[in-house]
């Protein structure tokens, strides 16, 4: 009977638009552009994508494999696989950083809702830099619409966890993968095509190294690690869904790959933009909320470009936020032995409350800082520099010491035999060189720069 049966992913598609799905984000689209403009350009982007390479690839597949191997959800995973030791606290990370991603990626994934309503009222058409300024403080410095759009955005993410696996976040991702990859491929054209543009390919593609210091490094390492959506247990979490037939390495190779092509491509789509707009790297958080719209304003068919642009932003937030949503209900359905209907509702509301702090953040909360920074701050800066990288570090640990060569290389041959000398190279990577790369760069930024 359909209800007493599994419910995982059907195919090795439906694991890579899920999987890819999850990777490509406002991490993208909204956080890469402002991160590589603050970090110098070209020169970062080359760290970020060894990072990728050398990080990233293999603690997603360890990711995969721990998931795939427990069939359990990010907490109980570890509890299955190193039963009556303390590794299922990493699980609990896991869960927390899932509460603190979701509440502040839920308020910027509200505004791109707003900004989609807005351009589809051409509410940016004659308007100033300036005055696109003011209007996106004005917005989000306000409580009521910020919170609105941030509710029916955590509103639509649980009703595509509630859904399941195959018929909610599979089929969801399916549809809403090739709808955002033409639309992106639409905007860069168009982005590409602008008097100037080519500044804007410079500054993304021309790497000045003296721009690099250890900050970049940890930014580097931090954004690669929110991008491709690891070390939360978002992939171990989608991991036990994956079926034994699907190869996990060429799976986590395709979806990295996807996810580098994508920010590259949001790159692409913003930095001659902005150098065409003669506006140059500005950036922070408003990038691309303010400088877009000025763009998109004065050109030709701007509208169109507007209302592409900002639904595929709210596109690829959604099959993210479905992905950071699911590693909680999955925790609580399994664990507590409750429906999916019960564990939605207790993950969406509970995120929702932290979430209107980080929204409240840009106005009335504006002056109540920790650390010297907002609760959206604070919630943006740990998720990626904090949670992730420990996150990453504490899984490498756990599959090259603990999980041990023979589960690993097992777990990956299921689905047909990986050439040994990959799976050796791969070993020693997780085993060795990933946790003192990751742990001297987590452990580094505590020396170095603190929280600030
Ligand atoms: N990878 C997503 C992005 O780039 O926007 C964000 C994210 C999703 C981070 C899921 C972590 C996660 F577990």
């Amino acid at each position: 009977m359909a209800l007493t049966q599994k419910d995982g992913f059907s195919s090795k598609f439906g694991v890579i638009a899920a999987a890819a799905g999850s990777a490509v984000g406002l991490g993208n689209i909204w956080r890469f552009p402002y991160i590589t403009g603050e970090n110098g350009g070209g020169a970062f982007l080359l760290l970020y994508i060894f990072f990728v390479i050398v990080i990233g690839v293999p603690v997603m597949m360890s990711e995969f494999v721990i998931g795939r191997r427990s069939e359990s959800n990010a907490l109980g995973s570890f509890r299955k696989l190193a039963p009556g030791t303390s590794w299922w606290l990493i699980g609990l990370m896991g869960i927390i950083a899932a509460f603190v991603i979701l509440s502040f990626y839920s308020t910027v994934s509200g505004w791109t809702l707003e900004y989609v309503f807005q351009s589809i009222n051409q509410g940016f058409e004659g308007k100033s830099m300036d005055q696109l300024n003011s209007d996106f403080e004005t917005f989000t410095s306000g409580s009521f619409r910020p919170l609105l759009w941030q509710m029916i955005f955590m509103a639509l993410t649980a009703v595509v966890v509630l859904g399941g696996i195959q018929k909610g976040i599979e089929k969801a991702t399916k549809i809403l993968m090739p709808i955002l990859l033409v639309l992106i491929i639409a905007v860069c054209v168009r982005s590409v095509t602008l008097p100037g543009a080519s500044e804007g390919l410079k500054f993304l593609f021309e790497p000045h190294f003296e721009k690099l210091n250890f900050k970049s490094v940890l930014m580097a390492l931090g954004q690669a690690a929110f991008s491709l959506s690891i070390g939360m247990g978002a992939l171990i979490t989608y991991g036990s869904y994956i079926n034994k037939d699907t190869p996990l390495l060429s799976t986590s190779i395709q979806v990295a790959a996807a996810d580098t092509l994508l920010a590259i491509l949001s790159g692409v789509m913003i930095f001659p933009a902005l150098f065409a707009l003669g506006v140059g790297n500005t950036g922070g958080p408003g990038l691309v909320f303010v400088t877009l719209p000025a763009i998109f304003q004065s050109m030709p068919g701007g509208t169109f470009f507007a209302v592409a642009f900002f639904l595929l932003v709210s596109v690829a937030a959604l099959t993210s936020t479905i992905s950071v949503l699911e590693v909680v209900v999955a925790y609580l359905k399994q664990e507590f032995n409750i429906s999916r209907l019960k564990a939605t509702m207790i993950g969406t509301i509970s995120i929702s409350i932290l979430g209107v702090f980080c929204t409240l953040s840009f106005g009335p909360l504006k002056d109540n800082t920790i650390f010297g920074k907002t609760v959206f701050d604070l919630m943006n800066y740990l998720s990626a520099n904090v949670f992730l990288t420990f996150g990453a570090l504490f899984i490498v640990i756990f599959t090259g010491w603990i999980l041990g060569k023979s589960n690993f290389v097992d777990e990956l041959n299921k689905s047909g035999k990986v050439n040994p000398v990959v799976t050796k190279v791969l070993f020693i990577i997780i085993r060795y060189i990933a946790p003192v790369a990751i742990g001297a760069i987590a452990i580094g930024t505590f020396f170095i720069e603190g929280l600030t």
